[in-house]
């Protein structure tokens, strides 16, 4: 207690006697954690760059950070530490409190930090190489489509990246994408449905959008015992080289892990496009993806394994619908991060690993899934598992007229490509452990 109160009576003091200040306290804490999106150009609505650009905004930012709904990340504190989580410590709230209750001055400008440097549209800075769908494409009005865009790379050797940033044209309308490594000819990406043909016999094609037909068989509970053999409820399935959804950041391997892209390898870009809500207005987009070069052949290579129950049922009106997916680990693998996907009835995500020797702990809890915050979690350190472990991803949705997203609370909801269907997706990167 007392050593307490030794910290933060010099605080008060200090203070008291100095007015918090934009240039001196507040533009640090907005360059480190707000302006990767609140700057001209970006997702946000308004740049927090500057003094005159923020201060209208001081009172929101005073509530929007201590309701601690920004910076945006919604995995509960109480289980895993990551180490993406951008949340601001409760001195770094205090101060910015403290600024807009004390006026939000501005202060003496000369003490402003040096603002950080951006290159345009790239947060890692230039990519080595960028590569884009090859065309640009004119998005219908008002219709979702799901287009692919196969283009060469013209790679004459391998390249090893350590990271990749799937960049959309047009941020209006992409919905959200993904890019595979088509390694050879005739071969579909993984990730897309077209890869996955065991499932044809399950789907109903409208256009190029996909959905799960009504008659499939029907499996909330993809862990329970005895679960039928259905398609891609056990196993994993490979993943994307790297992914944009609303709210993500870059695909970044690391430092000793790397991803590879074969000599010769095209690059499949899979585009959801939504409709625009001007259903007149005409669009265009040409996505892209910039490649960034590893220093060295890794030590490890990254890989994705993606986890999904096509199977599932969410009856109308039900306010907390339980879907499940289990994994079981075949051989030791080391995990690094895990992204939860679903769409506008999506509620909450939670990730449980039950150990081979029968220990269990919580990897990921996200309470309120937000279809705008389609963060990735990166586990603080890299966790490795067992053989014989098992991962539970359960998953509710709320297809209730509570829920402010959900487009029609009368509808049973099955699997499907649109953002009006449900998805039961998990994205988890991991190494192959080394012995
Ligand atoms: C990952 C991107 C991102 C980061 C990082 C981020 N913001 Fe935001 N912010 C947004 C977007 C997008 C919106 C508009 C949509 C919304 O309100 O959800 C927004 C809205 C806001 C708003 C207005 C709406 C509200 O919730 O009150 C305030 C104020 C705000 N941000 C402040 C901040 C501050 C301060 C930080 C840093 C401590 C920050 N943001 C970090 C993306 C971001």
């Amino acid at each position: 207690m007392l050593y307490r109160r030794v910290m933060i009576l010099p605080a008060l003091l200090f203070l008291a006697a100095q007015p918090v200040t934009f240039s001196r306290d507040v533009a640090p804490i907005l360059f480190e954690r707000c302006v990767k999106c609140h700057r001209p150009g970006e997702v946000a609505p308004m740049s927090l760059l500057d003094y005159k650009s923020a201060r209208p905004w001081a009172k929101s930012i005073g509530e929007a950070v201590a309701a601690r709904r920004m910076p945006p990340w919604m995995a509960d504190p109480h289980f895993s530490k990551f180490s993406n989580d951008p949340s601001l410590t409760e001195t770094e709230i205090s101060t910015i409190r403290a600024w807009v209750a004390g006026g939000a001055l501005e202060g003496d400008a000369k003490q402003l930090p040096q603002a950080p440097v951006f290159v345009a549209g790239w947060e890692l800075g230039t990519p080595d190489v960028t590569i884009d769908i090859g065309k640009t494409y004119t998005v219908m009005p008002g219709r979702d489509s799901y287009e692919h865009f196969i283009v060469q790379t013209g790679f004459k050797e391998g390249m090893w990246l350590r990271a990749a940033d799937l960049h959309p044209g047009n941020r209006k309308v992409v919905h959200h994408a993904h890019v595979n490594i088509v390694p050879s000819e005739n071969q579909a990406g993984a990730t897309t449905i077209q890869s996955m043909t065991s499932l044809n016999d399950y789907l109903v094609k409208d256009g190029n959008l996909t959905r799960i037909s009504q008659t499939a068989p029907v499996l909330d509970d993809g862990c329970q015992a005895n679960a039928p053999n259905l398609p891609y409820l056990h196993g994993a399935q490979e993943g994307a080289l790297a992914s944009y959804l609303p709210g993500r950041s870059p695909d970044v391997f690391g430092e000793n892990r790397a991803k590879w892209i074969p000599p010769g390898a095209k690059l499949e870009f899979v585009i959801h496009y939504a409709p625009l809500a001007d259903p007149n207005a005409q669009a265009t987009d040409r996505t892209s993806v910039g490649l960034y070069r590893a220093p060295r052949p890794p030590e490890e290579v990254l890989r994705r394994m993606d986890l999904r129950n096509f199977f599932f049922v969410i009856p109308p009106g039900e306010g907390a619908h339980r879907v499940t997916r289990c994994y079981a680990f075949e051989k030791d693998q080391t995990l690094l991060s895990i992204t939860p996907h679903m769409h506008y009835r999506g509620k909450d995500a939670r990730y449980d690993l039950i150990r081979a020797d029968g220990r269990t702990e919580t990897l990921l809890f996200v309470p309120k899934y937000d279809f705008n915050w389609q963060l990735v979690y990166r586990l603080h350190q890299p966790l490795l598992v067992e053989k014989g472990s098992r991962l539970v991803v359960t998953v509710h949705f709320d297809n209730s007229a509570n829920n402010p997203a959900n487009p029609d609370p009368a509808k049973a909801i099955r699997w499907g490509d649109k953002t009006e269907e449900e998805m039961m997706t998990s994205w988890i990167e991991y190494v192959e452990t080394k012995k």
